[in-house]
């Protein structure tokens, strides 16, 4: 049975683009569309982004219905548009010229009830100083969490200048961020496509290996691009630069935690608690942070846990040895840790943490997914 939508102001939508779905109104005023979504019935609203009052149409309709689906078209250039649209509250993005298959995936994931999209978490790791361990964290921290969901987990380098997550696992993608954000995609089969799937369940997204290819990276579009990943996979894990830039400031706002990663030094920690008090300031929750000691050595720091936890105000969300050679050995040959390893166990409980966290993380996902032949 075809599901029926609403179509806002796009005159070049054509049935044939959703199959499945069924056009049931289509309205051309802002007055006609909110009458409509108050009468309920529709199972999305698909409207046009480049409309001048688009936000704040966006921002009524979720207001009205906020289980209700919206999908919104833009085109290919609109960056900064598809952001603040996201941020509105719409619900997926399809770009111009639009196509059969992603109008049909941004439906079907924007009428799927709720809890069933968008489910996923996203963990950002930050070092507080260089050298920490953040993207050694990052990288066993997705294959724990991969093995402890048993589905694919992504991880996303977002380091575009100088990240280290594909030279850890020793691969060279063929797909970059850069191509998933020149396509402009916001469509998660694609990005399912590009992510590079290691046989240890993580899909990995890493910049491109040239500096200039990652320097023309539209920041802004790799918002949408995390945001689509959430409807994807039960975690996606990023691994961020040391630096607050824009990028690193979308991608704070969407994680739903951001752990730090700090070692038992004066330096360490006292960044940790400035960037800890700057982000509180910025308005982030206090639960959304937490805080790993990473390269844990018994006796050898002047500072101990019980210190720094006091210092930071928080519990630490892991204390994760040293083994430098465990922590090489294990990604280079692309096997995880030794079951044994003190690194692994230490790693393993911080990603039971987090999954135990995510209330359907270990629930087979349905709708497109499963259309795609994706769900397993
Ligand atoms: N738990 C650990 N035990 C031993 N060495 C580690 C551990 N974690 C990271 N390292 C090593 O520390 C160095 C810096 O790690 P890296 O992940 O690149 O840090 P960051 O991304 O914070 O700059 C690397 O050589 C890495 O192998
Ligand atoms: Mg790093």
């Amino acid at each position: 049975m075809s599901r029926p939508i609403l179509v806002h102001n796009l005159p070049d939508f054509e049935p044939t683009l959703a199959p499945g779905f069924r056009i049931a109104l289509r309205t051309r005023t802002t007055q006609e569309l909110l009458a409509a979504v108050t009468a309920g019935g529709v199972a999305a609203v698909v409207l046009n982004l480049n409309d001048p009052h688009t936000l704040t149409t966006i921002t009524q309709i979720v207001e009205t219905q906020p289980a209700l689906g919206i999908v919104g078209v833009a085109d290919r250039s609109d960056g900064a548009l598809v952001l603040t649209a996201l941020r509105a509250g719409c619900t997926e993005v399809t770009l111009r010229p639009l196509s059969q298959e992603d109008v049909c995936t941004a439906l079907e994931r924007a009428s799927a009830p709720a809890g069933t999209t968008a489910g996923g978490q996203t963990v950002a790791l930050f070092g507080t100083i260089g050298g920490a361990g953040t993207t050694t964290l990052a990288c066993h921290l997705a294959v724990e969490c991969a093995a402890t969901t048993q589905q694919p987990v992504a991880l996303v380098d977002l380091d575009l200048e100088f990240g280290g997550v594909a030279g850890a696992f020793d691969s060279a993608p063929n797909f970059t961020l850069a191509d998933v954000a020149r396509a402009g995609v916001i469509d998660a089969a694609l990005i399912e496509r590009a992510a590079l799937a290691l046989p240890n369940g993580v899909r990995l997204l890493t910049p491109p290996p040239e500096l200039d290819d990652a320097r023309a990276i539209d920041a802004a579009l790799v918002l949408p691009v995390l945001h689509a990943m959430r409807g994807l996979y039960p975690v996606s894990v990023l691994d961020l630069p040391r630096q607050l830039t824009p990028l690193v400031g979308a991608a704070l706002e969407l994680a739903d935690k951001l752990i730090l990663v700090v070692q038992l030094t004066v330096p360490s920690v006292r960044n940790a608690r400035r960037l800890f008090g700057a982000l509180q300031r910025e308005g982030v929750p206090r639960e959304r942070l937490e805080f790993v000691v990473n390269r844990y050595r018994r006796s050898l720091h002047l500072l101990t846990v019980a210190t720094v936890e006091q210092e930071l105000g928080r519990p630490a969300f892991g204390v994760v040895p040293s083994d430098f050679r465990a922590v090489h050995q294990a990604l280079d040959t692309g096997r995880p840790l030794a079951d044994r390893n003190p690194v692994r166990a230490a790693i393993q409980a911080i990603a039971q943490k987090i999954v135990g966290d995510a209330p359907d993380a270990a629930a087979p996902r349905n709708g497109w997914r499963a259309k795609l032949g994706l769900a397993r």
